[in-house]
């Protein structure tokens, strides 16, 4: 699994604190947040846990993971520019949400269109231990056999890439699954 913007480690090194089964890349792009969190993978001794530092495009079109999640990252929308393009074919994005979690999936109605995704399945976690529960919004893809083999990093997120003469691409009409 993937998680971006771990900053001090959620929920990605409580994850791999607690499932040590699993392989866990943190991205962050802060160096102080990812000093801190390779100290604590040191100490703790956490052999499957990739600390990368950087934003969540950098690893677009190098790798896909089986779960992406993130919590207070972004809103949904940009949060899906950012996490789909690192989702498997049969892979989910994982966003643990607050309260406003319903209202983020009506406003991220067209990007869930044009990345090709089932609807979007909201959980609802702690409602016996917390006051405020939390929510984790798990999305797939609608038709994995619509996601390319290749990595699709190459068209994913002109935003953030950055042409040779400095000056950011234009963005692209049409983002998808291919
Ligand atoms: C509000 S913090 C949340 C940190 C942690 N997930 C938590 O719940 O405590 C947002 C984090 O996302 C990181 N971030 C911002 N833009 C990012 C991007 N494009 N890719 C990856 N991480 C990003 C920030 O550096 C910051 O550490």
């Amino acid at each position: 699994m993937c998680d971006i913007g771990s900053g001090a480690g959620l929920p990605g090194l409580v994850l791999a604190i607690a499932r040590s089964d699993l392989r866990v890349t943190l991205v962050e792009p802060l160096l102080r947040r990812t000093t801190f969190l390779t100290e604590v993978v040191e100490s703790l001794g956490l052999d499957s846990v990739r600390v990368h530092r950087g934003r969540a495009d950098s690893l677009h079109g190098t790798e896909r993971f089986d779960v992406v999640t993130s919590r207070a990252v972004a809103p949904l929308d940009r949060l899906l520019d950012w996490s789909m393009p690192l989702v498997a074919r049969t892979g989910v994005l994982v966003a643990l949400k607050g309260s406003s979690v319903r209202d983020e999936v009506v406003a991220a109605a067209p990007a869930l269109a044009r990345w090709g995704l089932a609807d979007p399945e909201i959980i609802e976690l702690g409602a016996s231990m917390l006051e405020q529960p939390t929510s984790a919004l798990r999305v797939s893809w609608a038709d994995p056999s619509q996601v390319g083999l290749a990595p699709a990093g190459a068209r994913s997120a002109p935003a953030a890439r950055v042409s040779s003469r400095g000056k950011r691409p234009r963005r692209s009409s049409r983002k998808g699954p291919r």
